[in-house]
């Protein structure tokens, strides 16, 4: 299964173009932001919303502004969910993580910049999309990164652990703290391409799948997958008794879970009539990515 990697290279130059408009002082506000954005990413986030617009026949460059927002929020997730008080992380998409380089104080602020320059970024989506469909994808990235996604998510992660509570909260960590922000990827892709209600709704399922499958996926590289390809260190989600679905379900029957999750996901999108497999490859992906 082959990742779209022209598509990394696309993302990358206008993650680029959007930073380099963001300098002065102080200066090491802006290298951490820029080395947590530029150290290797998949991507992933803003490829989906990349390719859901592509299925609409809306080119990547109408795009980028909301794809690119989206990335900064996710990168600023990744820098704070490695801090010291949450998840004490200290190696990060193949190099050591923000705090380990820049000192907590930066990180967590260069954190709050990225996420504060997302919304200047969801603005820039002006030049492409109505105002009407701006606010709306406003609204949608406050939804799904506040008090009902990935923060609220991320608040449950760290309240839990193993062995105090159940399936209930580990489904509701893995559909917030990471399933959110991938479902409104493929939903800001159909928003802005002017999707119709039934489209966004099969979409949203689509999304909502692979979000779960995604996270599930990433708690069983936590266990078995290799520290150099995933770029992040292991064993550290049992290290730290965290409620995942290997901790749960065992190794076994969670990758059935993600399979049958991924298989939802693209059953969600195929009566659409619209040209979806590169959203139906990108679904493989998940089940059988190593980082
Ligand atoms: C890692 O996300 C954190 C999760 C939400 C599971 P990714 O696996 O997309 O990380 P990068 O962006 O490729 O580093
Ligand atoms: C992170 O989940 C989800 C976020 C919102 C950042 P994890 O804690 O499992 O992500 P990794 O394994 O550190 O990338
Ligand atoms: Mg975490
Ligand atoms: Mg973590
Ligand atoms: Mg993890």
């Amino acid at each position: 299964m082959s990742y779209p990697l022209e598509l990394v290279k696309k993302v990358n130059k206008s993650l680029e173009y959007y930073l380099s408009s963001m300098e002065g002082e102080p200066k090491i506000l802006f290298d951490a932001m820029r080395y947590s954005v530029f150290s290797g990413g998949k991507r992933f986030r803003p490829i989906l919303v990349i390719l859901v617009a592509k299925s609409f026949k809306v080119s990547h460059d109408k795009v980028m502004p909301i794809a690119c927002a989206i990335e900064f929020i996710h990168t600023f997730s990744l820098i704070h969910d490695d801090l010291p008080a949450i998840d004490n992380d200290k190696l990060r998409r193949g190099r050591p993580s923000c705090h380990i380089k820049f000192g907590e104080d930066i990180a967590i602020l260069a954190g709050d910049a990225l996420f504060s320059e997302s919304l200047n970024l969801v603005l820039k989506q002006k030049k492409y999309s109505s105002d009407e469909v701006v606010l709306k994808l406003a609204e949608e990235l406050s939804e799904a990164t506040g008090t009902s996604g990935m923060i609220a998510g991320q608040v449950m992660d760290v309240i839990s652990n193993s062995e105090n509570v159940g399936k209930e909260t580990l489904n509701f960590i893995h559909n917030n703290k990471t399933g959110k922000l991938i479902r409104v990827s493929v939903r800001c892709g159909a928003i802005v391409s002017n999707a119709d209600n039934y489209q966004l709704k099969k979409f949203t399922e689509y999304g909502e799948h692979l979000g779960l499958a995604f996270q599930i996926i990433d708690d069983i590289l936590d266990e078995i997958g290799e520290e150099k390809t995933i770029g992040k260190r292991t064993g550290t989600d049992k290290d730290l008794m965290k409620l995942t679905y290997p901790s749960y379900y065992g190794l076994k029957k969670s990758k059935e879970i993600a399979k049958k999750e991924i298989k939802l996901a693209k059953n969600s999108i195929t009566d659409l009539n619209l040209p979806i497999q590169y959203l139906i490859n990108i679904a493989d992906f998940v089940l059988q990515r190593k980082s």
